[in-house]
């Protein structure tokens, strides 16, 4: 790191600190002024490439504007790992070790470096005209700040689990007042994250993508394949682990797994897009039954080695809510913060954090009490646009649009609703949703097969006014971004079948009023029709794209979809009242799309 007397703040200046996570996958930017949080976003929103990992330019442009300040007026860039303690610690001694096999796998990584990741500081420089100092701080110490910074708590027991940083692929650590360490370490190649995406691509999904996808298929299988689990991981009681290399490829191959897998659970990987049979559920709840039982050992460990009242949890494997929901439910702390924004584009969040405290020597600031944290579009905005693009379209007053829209959700209507600004992290929270009643299970295959064109099985989350979560889900704390498992209680399951998952359970967002006003008003307004303070809330996209940025995303994924309405601020459209030589074009691109 940087000698501290570089950072010393001028009085009359705020800190403006940049920090940065790219060249692997999500990328990722955070602003912060005086240590608040103003601005975070993820590349792939602007680019419209899902998990965009280049230097997130655009990104540093909207954060720039919406602060209204410019590259000049940064005071510290932080990127979220260190590079080249990774190439040279880490990649370069792994390819020795597994030596010649890795040949294929080494030259792809060594043209990747080569061309991007040894030029980082040189490219951040060239790309975002900066000329001030760069920090790196590890890619752990990054994902543990991101929460524990974040968490409101005065001290925590802090656990990471992820695929790989630098080395570090699970970590344990303890935050006190302003900071931070991490005292123990989980190695390469052995990693909670890695068997997560090994098995993910053994049963045909994406690596670093669809994991969410085999944790939604969990609840159809059984665990008919904890043997297998136990022979690709020994797992001790203190939580540590290693896993049998025989059966993975990653150490040195293009692909996560082979026939040596193949061999373990008697069957060929699956092919991507191929049915899903019984056998692929029961791999997927095998796999979840492990990971569970594993994060369970390691926060046991954790409050052991590191004991507080409070637990912090970041990195990519804090996003399976189911054993987060399990983490919760044990007891074992008061309080849990876990990272929306866990994975690699939250790294960003994590340095920037880490700069603030080590480098400026700055006080905490508040917990981080929702999401919202990306650019906005003002009705003018919109407006300018529809003209332009010739749409009939009603503008109503608040009170109006509350009342109307909360009336259209009623029964089988699928509605787009974007508002204020975007959320950071992978999961839409009411700015970019796609919404619906939860109380008509067609809506599930609606949404699913007319709006995703995505497969079935999968869940989708409910919203739920807070202060009603503990009346209809087992659930006795707040759950605001969408990172907490719970069971909906049997009682109220017929009632909302579209958010109730087949073993009962359900991904759950609560909302408070100080968190999204306007989304809290719907649903309030909602329940007073229907007596029902529970939607359905899924992603703004289509499958295979990213979540809409802009007013002009969500008129494409509106127009392209079966969509019934698009409400946009103050604004709304109706599918009905499109003209129709844009229904033309609509009926076109779906033809490609079989539905029954
Ligand atoms: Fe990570």
């Amino acid at each position: 790191m940087q000698q501290a007397s570089l950072y010393t703040p001028t009085v009359s200046r705020p800190v403006y600190i940049l920090g940065l996570s790219f060249s692997y996958h999500d990328s990722g930017v955070a602003l912060l002024k005086d240590g608040e949080v103003v601005f975070a976003a993820q590349e792939e929103r602007y680019t419209r490439k899902k998990q965009d990992d280049r230097l997130p330019v655009s990104a540093v442009a909207h954060a720039l504007q919406f602060a209204n300040i410019t590259i000049e007026d940064i005071s510290a860039v932080g990127f979220y790992e260190k590079p080249l303690l990774k190439f040279f610690d880490r990649l370069l001694p792994t390819y020795i070790k597994v030596w010649p096999r890795g040949l294929l796998s080494f030259l792809h990584a060594m043209q990747d470096w080569m061309h991007q990741k040894l030029w980082i500081p040189q490219n951040i420089r060239k790309e975002l005209k900066y000329t001030g100092p760069i920090s790196y701080v590890q890619h752990h110490e990054s994902h543990a700040a991101s929460a524990y910074f974040l968490s409101g708590f005065p001290d925590a027991t802090i656990v990471t689990v992820d695929g790989v940083g630098e080395w570090a692929t699970t970590t344990i650590g303890k935050g006190n007042g302003t900071e931070m360490e991490l005292k123990k370490e989980i190695h390469f190649p052995h990693s909670l994250g890695l068997l997560y995406s090994a098995i993910t691509y053994y049963l045909g999904f994406r690596v670093n993508s669809a994991e969410y996808k085999v944790m939604g298929l969990a609840p159809y299988g059984k665990p008919a394949y904890m043997d297998q689990m136990r022979k690709l991981i020994d797992v001790k009681e203190d939580g540590s682990f290693a896993l049998t290399m025989d059966y993975f490829d990653y150490e040195y191959g293009l692909k996560m797994t082979g026939k040596k897998m193949e061999e373990l659970f008697g069957h060929p990987r699956r092919t991507p897009e191929s049915s899903l049979e019984q056998f692929h559920k029961d791999v997927a709840r095998s796999l979840q039954e492990i990971t569970e039982e594993v994060m369970m050992k390691i926060v046991t460990q954790a409050k052991k080695i590191c004991p507080s009242r409070y637990l912090c949890l970041a990195g990519g494997v804090a996003l399976n809510c189911v054993a987060n929901g399990k983490i919760l439910r044990s007891g074992l702390f008061e309080d849990i913060f876990i990272q929306p924004a866990s994975g690699d584009a939250g790294g960003a969040l994590g340095v920037a954090l880490c700069l603030w405290h080590r480098m400026f020597h700055g006080r905490r600031r508040e917990k981080m009490e929702h999401a919202f944290l990306g650019n906005a579009y003002t009705n003018e905005n919109i407006r300018a646009f529809l003209d332009a693009e010739k749409l009939p379209y009603e503008h109503l007053d608040d009170a109006a649009l509350i009342d109307t829209v909360s009336s259209l959700l009623e029964g089988e209507n699928v509605i787009g609703w974007f508002q204020g600004r975007m959320e950071f992290g992978p999961r839409s929270l009411g700015n970019r949703s796609i919404i619906a009643d939860a109380r008509n299970k067609e809506n599930w295959q609606k949404v699913n097969l007319k709006i995703k064109f995505r497969e079935s099985f999968r869940p989708f989350a409910p919203t739920v006014l807070e202060e009603k979560a503990h009346e209809w889900f087992d659930l006795q704390t707040e759950s605001p971004y969408m990172l907490l498992v719970a069971d909906t209680l049997p009682a109220k399951r017929q009632e909302i079948p579209a958010v109730t998952h087949v073993d009962g359970s359900a991904r759950i967002q609560t909302i408070r009023r100080n968190q999204n006003p306007r989304y809290y008003d719907l649903i309030k307004c909602f329940e007073g029709k229907t007596g029902c303070p529970v939607i359905i809330n899924t992603s703004f996209n289509v499958r295979g794209e990213p979540i809409v940025e802009s007013p002009k995303d969500a008129l494409h994924c509106f127009l392209h979809t079966y969509m019934d309405y698009l409400v946009l601020g103050n604004i709304i459209l109706s599918k009905k009242k499109m003209p129709p030589e844009r229904m033309q074009e609509t009926e076109a691109y779906l033809k490609q799309f079989s539905l029954d």
